[in-house]
């Protein structure tokens, strides 16, 4: 009886050790505490077997049971101590409060975006609403409806990325022009931002694929001075009053007469510069009123109907507003460059 009761105190207290040493908390330490010397626990058990402890062996017993609860009690400070350290150090079960703490990157509007959005705010204030088109467009709608020739240099499968059942990648916003005037009766004003598509050789200023915002206004007797002063509002709402603009001649398929336009340089303000090339212009883009043959295409009267049209290369204005030097950055989504705007 003697040696058992002795061997079950070790045993016990072997095994408590062990898991303390591992206990995460003050419950699984007080659970440890319970099982040995609570009301019920291991040790009031063992002393209810004394009796049956022979008399000479009862001083050892005795002994053993004190020596027992110290090295108990010095189990239990130990793991209560380790845990109370960890605490200090913020060291919990799976939570580390000394770590540095997450770093949560918030994202930032891509700079074409920005500018489609500014420019879509602005014509909206002036009474145009967005319209939109396919990316994956018809011939007919990208060049035959607008009055472009079948030998003309811009259907060459070199400039123009077909697909195998005829259709092709957009290489302008101009056919939603087409789509617009088919689908509704004049009077329209709508703009129509959206992603164009051309084979060309990327370098500083040129991207395969790029944006454009095509604008289209058709009523009754408008005229080349409403397209002046349209444009006169754009360039001084998107960058400032000093701005100014100016017209040239320039021949499109589907205008008559056909503009290019350009604003004063907003780097120099017209003194010229390095991104001027020491004109003090800069081109946007083109414009003119709509040809009478493309009215005609679309079943409008061109006796009755009249107005004009624009495109201007989107990334051209996110270059200048931003000054960004090669439009490469605007595609390669490095963060570095994202993160400032
Ligand atoms: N689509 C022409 C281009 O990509 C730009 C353009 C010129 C659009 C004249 C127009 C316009 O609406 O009237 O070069």
């Amino acid at each position: 009886m003697k040696n058992s009761i002795i061997n079950q105190i070790n045993t016990a207290l072997d095994a408590a050790e062990v898991n303390l040493a591992k206990a995460d908390n003050d419950q699984e330490i007080e659970a440890v505490r319970i099982a040995i010397v609570g009301r019920k626990g291991l040790f009031p058990a063992l002393s209810g077997e004394m009796k049956n402890v022979l008399p000479e062996d009862r001083k050892a017993v005795g002994i053993a049971f004190n020596q027992g609860k110290q090295r108990f009690q010095k189990i239990i400070d130990a793991a209560t101590e380790r845990l109370q350290q960890q605490d200090d150090t913020g060291e919990t079960a799976g939570i580390d409060l000394s770590l540095p703490g997450r770093q949560w990157q918030r994202g930032t509007k891509h700079p074409v975006s920005k500018i489609i959005d500014d420019c879509v705010a602005i014509f909206r204030r002036m009474g145009f609403i967005v319209a939109e088109g396919p990316e994956m467009e018809s011939v007919y709608n990208n060049f035959d409806a607008l009055n472009t020739p079948a030998d003309h240099p811009s259907r060459d499968p070199g400039d123009t990325f077909y697909f195998a059942d005829g259709r092709l990648l957009r290489t302008q916003t101009s056919p939603v022009q087409i789509r617009v005037m088919e689908s509704q009766e004049p009077p329209i004003r709508i703009v129509a931002p959206g992603r164009c598509f051309r084979r060309d050789t990327p370098d500083a200023t040129h991207s395969m694929n790029f944006h454009q915002i095509e604008g289209l206004y058709i009523d009754r007797q408008v005229s080349l001075a409403d397209l002046k002063s349209i444009l006169q509002t754009f360039a001084h709402e998107l960058f400032g009053p000093q701005v100014s603009i100016r017209l040239r001649p320039h021949f499109f398929p589907f205008t008559e007469p056909s503009v290019e336009y350009d604003f004063s340089c907003i780097m120099c303000k017209g003194k010229g510069c390095g991104v001027c090339k020491q004109s003090g212009w800069l081109e946007i883009a083109g414009a003119g009123m709509v040809d009478p043959q493309v009215l005609h295409n679309v079943g409008y009267d061109p006796a009755e109907w009249s107005g004009f049209a624009f495109g201007m290369g989107i990334e051209r204005l996110a270059m200048l507003r931003y000054r960004i030097n090669d439009i490469r950055f605007l595609y390669e989504n490095d963060v570095r460059f994202l993160e400032q705007f």
